[in-house]
């Protein structure tokens, strides 16, 4: 699908929730989840997870999609167009910075999957020792050669495909990644709940200790849903921009929540076993699943050798292609504002987003070897720009998205929208709640968790 230019429709609504799903699931629910669910706790971290999915991110979705097929444009043009003449449409220039910042710090964690890729093309992650495991990660990321040309390979790769417009390309090979990498994933499950000492991972993921949950952790909740449905930063709704008018944002909404969160929770459980079983320490950050992966493949190598490096191998190949549908969705934001704003030729739009990015993507990637002891806010720079988009950005973003459905729009357009012009059946009862529940509930607890979370 080309963003730009003529706005064609997505072809059907099976196609926008392929497309939802491949910008939604990727290294947030892979590599970020299971690192969240270590800081915070695992159970309770994983129930004020769901919960936030639920009653917080998928009525968000709803909201940026309504603008988005509404207005038919790019965020600052939708805004322009709806709310003429008014302030909203600076929300297009938020969701660019929140965009690149995301985009910067994301093709570090891609450049480690990449750089994963091509060690288990040697087999060295399948034949490899576990005990040793976590120091092939440290090695990566401590060398800023490696860790810095990884990271210049993924985002140079999101550029050229956004550039090449071969977006289509990658979408069909994603019908093959997706589901490739989610039979690997249930694979991992069962052999890591299968490893010694599993046990009290898998007891860390289900018995919830609420004591370990504050307001750090639902803020930390909230801004994971948000992350890890891509909420908040415009790709929503520059997707919804293409979404047929008789298609149900409703049901796209609760397939793109529901597949992304089972892609989490798959995570989580494929990862924290194995975490226990090697006695890594869960609140490990970051680094957590990059240092776990190497483990898990390496026993599986021990006791079958073969499909250890097959496993291996489709596995990273799967995660790579993940990264890349997410990370493109990021980089079109930036790209879309230049080219429809200001009139930049698509490559200068690419090239002045690259270059600021790759610089950025540098502090970010040392943040992880010579880097790692200078600290803004008491955080890394990587840290801090995963912490302020999601924390901070995105949930603001979000807030302003509800807050311009539920105050700024027509009653009556939201109700098309969401009936997508009396062709999908919403009776009044149902319609009056969740138009209750966009003006009056999702705005304060949105702002709640945000101010908890900002004072404490
Ligand atoms: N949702 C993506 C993930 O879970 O990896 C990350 C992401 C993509 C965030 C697109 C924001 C976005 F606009």
């Amino acid at each position: 699908m080309n963003m730009i230019g003529k706005r064609e429709n997505f072809g059907s609504q099976f196609t926008f929730i392929m497309a939802m799903a491949g910008s939604a699931i990727g290294l947030g629910n892979i590599w970020r989840f299971p690192y969240m669910v270590g800081e915070h706790g695992g159970a309770a971290f994983i129930i004020a997870y769901i919960l936030c999915c639920l009653t917080i991110a998928l009525p968000g979705f709803v909201c940026e999609a309504i603008i988005g097929r509404r207005a038919r444009l790019g965020v600052y043009g939708a805004f322009s167009k709806l709310a003429p003449g008014t302030k909203w449409k600076w929300m297009g220039a938020a969701c660019v910075l929140t965009s690149f910042i995301i985009v910067s710090f994301y093709s570090v964690v891609g450049g480690w999957s990449l750089d994963f890729l091509l060690r288990s093309l040697t087999g060295k992650l399948s034949h490899g020792n576990p005990d040793g495991a976590v120091a092939i990660f440290n090695k990566m990321a401590a060398s800023p050669v490696e860790s810095i040309s990884m990271m210049a390979a993924f985002l140079g790769l999101t550029a050229l495909i956004v550039l090449g417009g071969v977006k289509k390309g990658i979408e069909k090979f994603t019908k093959i990644t997706m589901p490739m990498l989610f039979f690997l994933m249930l694979l991992i499950v069962v052999f890591s709940c299968l490893l010694p000492g599993a046990g009290e991972g898998i007891r860390y993921l289900i018995k919830p200790d609420f004591s370990k949950l504050d307001g750090d952790g639902w803020a930390a909740a909230l801004g994971q849903a948000f992350f890890s449905m891509s909420l908040g930063m415009g790709t929503v709704l520059i997707y919804s921009s293409f979404m047929k008018k008789e298609d149900s944002i409703i049901k796209s909404g609760l397939w793109t929540a529901g597949s992304d969160t089972m892609f989490a929770l798959i995570s989580g459980f494929a990862i924290m076993p194995a975490v226990f079983s090697a006695g890594i320490e869960p609140s490990a950050g970051p680094p957590l699943v990059y240092e776990t992966l190497p483990y898990i493949f390496a026993k599986m190598g021990q006791d079958a050798p073969i499909l250890g490096y097959a496993v291996t191998l489709a596995f990273f190949l799967a995660v790579l292609t993940a990264a890349l549908t997410s990370s493109i969705s990021m980089f079109e934001v930036c790209v879309e504002h230049a080219v429809e704003q200001y009139g930049f030729k698509r490559w200068q739009a690419v090239l002045a987003f690259f270059v600021p990015g790759f610089i950025l993507g540098i502090f970010c990637s040392l943040s992880f070897g010579p880097m790692k002891d200078v600290k803004l806010f008491d955080k890394t720079i990587f840290d801090l720009c995963d912490y302020a988009s999601s924390n901070i950005l995105m949930t603001l973003g979000a807030l302003v998205f509800v807050l311009f459905v539920g105050w700024k729009m027509k009653k009556a357009d939201v109700r098309d929208e969401l009936t997508s012009g009396g062709t999908v059946r919403l009776g009044n009862g149902v319609f009056n709640v969740i138009y209750f529940l966009i003006r009056w509930i999702i705005p304060p607890a949105i702002l709640v968790i945000f101010l908890i979370n900002i004072l404490q």
